[in-house]
């Protein structure tokens, strides 16, 4: 079975913020509980070059686009790979590859006798690279995804007759109800392409950094149309002398925030049904990091550097803190001190005094080896309510509902905490009568943590092989697969006592 999941292409006019992080992590939790499966997976993440946003960029800062574009991408390189993304390919559009690919789509879309030429005057808004109606503005005329004044823009064009899949679109939404997640943005794509849906110009005459137009020289391909075909062109060249297509197409999940549905819940399947392409079987609408009620964006000047946040807490508090705070579909306020307060909670409190204590009595009371449990004194519950949490979790993954997954996998991180607390190793360890039971209590403490540490794995991978490898076990690719998540699998081993896995954040760190 395969899994391909990707994110939005990010544009490269400025630094990359939480904003870009939060998707980006968001995919790469799915991505690795897809792999954890035993699937097949390809996850997909890059760069959008081209347009008046980023000429503009490189204009204000002297230098060509071009130059531009090679300072600013491998940031956005370096933010998926600081975050921890698994992505196993970074495309950029401005890869002769995807160039090439996106000249031969487009042809694709002509020799369907979908473009003609026309004359077009629109509502522009360069933040956006789109056209706005004037019904959709703010009270104000202004943008309402970035509050500046779009501009008046007409030129001939090259024109995809959108309108044409209106019927076919409506047919598509019905046919397949569940295939943009939640169900309100479903709604909202569904009565736009109800609403009537005007053809839309994929060229520009005004623009020179782009991809040319394969029969007309003078123009450049529209932006938005170059940078959604990367999700097909990345797989023809991704490996060099594979085609990766039939593996990997349809996508299966294509994740972004909601300013971007409409092109890819509308635009988007029309152009790949006019080029004779599958649709992709899901797209999954997040919310909005929030800064004080308002969206973090570059537009607007109030983003939060990853970078930063990244060398003072690490990624993997982060991740977790993301993932735990902000649900997917729904908007979140983000700070700092938000993130101390989860990471303190959460990490350092919760799980990270859980494995220490754990760690640490079975170096103290059985030399750092963890026991088996003796038969009879197998903990029940604690096994089958752990067995419950990584079925919960699993499900809760399946569905996409990444912060739900984290409130399973947590209950039962304080179960285990309670259970310390009504057994007292410290007092059982005082009775040799006890000994049977003290050493069920510390095989199900660490028979459970490693539950938590395979249920947590999406979301904090380096996390999760630590908690295993001071355990004592195998913590390898294979170790990691789901079906590996039973109360059995525990190997005896010793265990390796180490500093806290999350040293307390102290308020103005
Ligand atoms: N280049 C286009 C996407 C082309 S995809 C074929 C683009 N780029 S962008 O740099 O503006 O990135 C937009 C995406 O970044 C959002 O859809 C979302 O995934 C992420 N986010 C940017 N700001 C965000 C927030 N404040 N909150 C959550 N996600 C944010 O649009």
């Amino acid at each position: 079975m395969s899994f391909s999941i990707t994110t939005p292409i990010y544009y490269v006019n400025g630094e990359p913020h939480h904003g870009h992080a939060y998707t980006t992590i968001a995919a790469d939790v799915l991505a690795r509980y897809h792999r954890q499966r035993g699937e097949d997976v390809f996850f997909l993440t890059g760069t959008d070059e081209h347009g008046t946003k980023i000429a503009q960029a490189a204009e204000a800062r002297g230098l060509t686009p071009q130059q531009h574009v090679d300072q600013m991408a491998p940031r956005y390189r370096e933010l998926a790979r600081a975050v921890g993304a698994s992505n196993d390919f970074f495309i950029r559009t401005t890869d002769p590859e995807h160039e090439a690919f996106v000249q031969g789509f487009v042809e694709k879309l002509k020799a369907a006798g979908d473009i003609e030429k026309r004359t077009y005057g629109g509502l522009y808004c360069t933040a956006c690279e789109g056209f706005w109606y004037e019904r959709d503005l703010a009270p104000d005329g202004t943008c309402p995804d970035h509050g500046i004044a779009p501009t008046w823009v007409e030129e001939e064009n090259y024109y995809f007759l959108l309108s044409r899949y209106q019927d076919r679109l409506s047919e598509f939404f019905r046919a397949h109800q569940g295939w943009v997640k939640p169900r309100s943005r479903y709604n909202e794509a569904l009565s736009f392409i109800e609403q009537g849906l005007d053809d839309i110009s994929i060229s520009r005459s005004s623009v020179t950094w782009g991809v040319p137009v394969p029969w007309d020289e003078e123009q450049v391909i529209y932006v938005w149309v170059d940078a959604l075909i990367n999700y097909l062109s990345a797989l023809t060249y991704a490996r060099p002398g594979e085609d990766l297509t039939a593996r990997f197409w349809p996508a299966s999940l294509h994740v972004m925030a909601k300013d971007i549905l409409k092109f890819h819940a509308v635009i988007w399947p029309a152009m790949l049904m006019s080029a004779g392409y599958e649709i992709p079987e899901g797209e999954l609408i997040h919310g909005y990091l929030l800064v004080g009620g308002e969206k973090m964006s570059k537009t607007r000047g109030n983003v939060l550097d990853p970078f930063a946040v990244i060398d003072e807490v690490g990624a993997e508090p982060l991740r977790f803190y993301l993932m735990r705070e902000v649900t997917l579909g729904q908007d979140g306020d983000v700070s700092m001190e938000g993130l101390r307060i989860r990471y303190n909670n959460d990490l350092a409190n919760e799980l990270g005094n859980l494995l220490s204590r754990s760690v640490s009595m079975i170096d103290k009371y059985r030399e750092g080896t963890i026991p088996a449990a003796p038969a009879g004194e197998v903990l029940q519950d604690v096994a089958a309510e752990g067995e419950a949490m990584v079925r919960a979790s699993s499900a809760r993954y399946d569905a996409d509902e990444v912060t739900a997954a984290l409130e399973s996998i947590w209950e039962y991180v304080r179960r285990l905490n309670r259970l310390v607390e009504e057994e007292a190793p410290w007092k059982l360890a005082k009775d040799e009568a006890q000994a049977g039971r003290l050493d069920a209590v510390l095989h199900g403490l660490a028979a459970g943590l490693r539950l938590v540490a395979l249920a947590v794995y999406p979301v904090v991978p380096a996390t999760a092989i630590e908690i295993l490898r001071r355990l004592g076990q195998a913590h390898g690719d294979a170790d990691l697969l789901l079906e590996k998540a039973v109360w059995g699998g525990l190997t005896s081993a010793t265990v390796g006592v180490a500093p806290p896995l999350f040293p307390r954040l102290e308020a103005g760190a």
